[in-house]
């Protein structure tokens, strides 16, 4: 074997067993570059006779085309494997479920807030809202409790420092001022629910002196008692999502309503659970009754043409209620635990997640 055929077996060995590019551009180099063993044997053509010299160049000239075409297509069969294996490692998997960002957690007291702004939505409320620091006039005297009123007492009212003439504004002790105000500012018919702050000096496991009420509103020609009840019936049982609660309407006092209702929904105390929708006991959950005449009369609204129907309750004791969360308190201590716990995710409407451990 010549030491050309040696040079041509060495070389396409060597292509043949190239694991990289960078392998093959070296034997590249090393055969057909500026010092590589195929050239040198080029430069070394000038030295022969014409007619050898013309023969031994076209056999270089075939080697070097047979050495260009081996790197070639080991190149692209290298690329083509690289290829392959890249697709293969990169691969990405639609099928996986999409990772929920967990972090945070949307507090009970928002979330009931949302559930119930749905409910009352659906049967054509507005949300309205007011002001925390309000007037006598509108927490108080124009919802018929003058100021010998015994409801005033009751309601543990933090007041604001006297003012220069005499006033003093409190930290509202219920949302009712809100019916004032909406009545006073626009026209029947009106259909509204407040959903917000109030405040009475109370605090222990059922009360705390910040916490949250609704109101419901409704002022028109002709709503009625049947109203009143049919709306609240099916507010209370969409809100704790059982058809057939039991609804009681027990008849009660209060200043700005005649007549007026207290609403309770029917449970089991059995075995010491509180549970709802079943059994022969009673809880109640919501005031209500048909807007008093006076209160119109406040407003500027004639009573002889408008009627209609108020409620409120506490949020956080339907909240607790529906989500099993015993001590009030709980709801503002800002304990992380405690919200991941109680909490909710985020567009996971309503389903409760986690646990102390998560
Ligand atoms: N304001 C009452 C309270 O804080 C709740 C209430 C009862 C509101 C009856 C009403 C109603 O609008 O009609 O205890």
């Amino acid at each position: 074997m010549d030491s050309q055929e040696k040079l041509r077996d060495e070389v396409l060995k060597s292509v043949a067993q190239a694991q990289s590019l960078d392998t093959l551009e070296q034997i590249r180099v090393g055969a057909l570059g500026k010092k590589g063993s195929i050239t040198g044997l080029m430069k070394e053509l000038g030295a022969l006779a014409q007619e050898a010299r013309r023969e031994a160049g076209a056999a270089l000239n075939r080697l070097k085309d047979e050495i260009e075409g081996a790197i070639h297509s080991a190149s692209s069969e290298l690329k083509d494997k690289e290829l392959t294996r890249r697709l293969a490692e990169e691969r990405v998997d639609i099928t996986l479920p999409v990772e929920v960002e967990t972090q945070g957690r949307i507090h009970p007291i928002s979330q009931t807030i949302d559930e119930l702004t749905a409910i009352f939505g659906e049967m054509g409320f507005t949300v309205a809202e007011g002001p925390h620091i309000e007037d006598d006039f509108y927490n108080f005297t124009a919802l018929n409790i003058p100021p010998e009123h015994p409801a005033r007492q009751e309601q543990d009212t933090f007041y604001l420092p006297q003012r220069q003439d005499g006033s003093r504004r409190v930290l509202r002790t219920h949302t009712s001022p809100v019916q004032i105000r909406t009545m006073l500012s626009q026209r029947p018919p009106i259909r509204i629910i407040v959903p917000g702050r109030t405040f009475r000096s109370d605090h222990d496991a059922t009360h705390s002196p910040m916490f949250h009420q609704v109101e419901g509103l409704v002022i028109d020609k002709a709503s009625h008692m049947g109203h009143l009840k049919g709306c609240l019936i099916e507010f209370c049982r969409a809100f704790f999502d059982i058809d057939d609660l039991p609804v009681r309407f027990r008849p009660s006092y209060f200043p700005f309503t005649e007549p007026s209702a207290e609403v309770d929904i029917g449970c089991s105390r059995e075995g010491g659970g509180l549970k709802i929708g079943a059994g022969g006991d009673w809880l109640e959950i919501l005031g209500s009754g048909m807007v008093h005449p006076k209160v119109l009369e406040n407003c500027n609204i004639d009573p002889n043409e408008y009627q209609g129907f108020a409620f409120g309750m506490g949020i956080e004791r339907i909240a607790m209620l529906k989500y099993g969360i015993p001590d009030l308190r709980t709801f503002y201590e800002t304990d992380l635990r405690w919200l991941r716990h109680y909490g909710f995710v985020p567009l996971d409407v309503p389903s409760m997640v986690g646990g102390l451990s998560r």
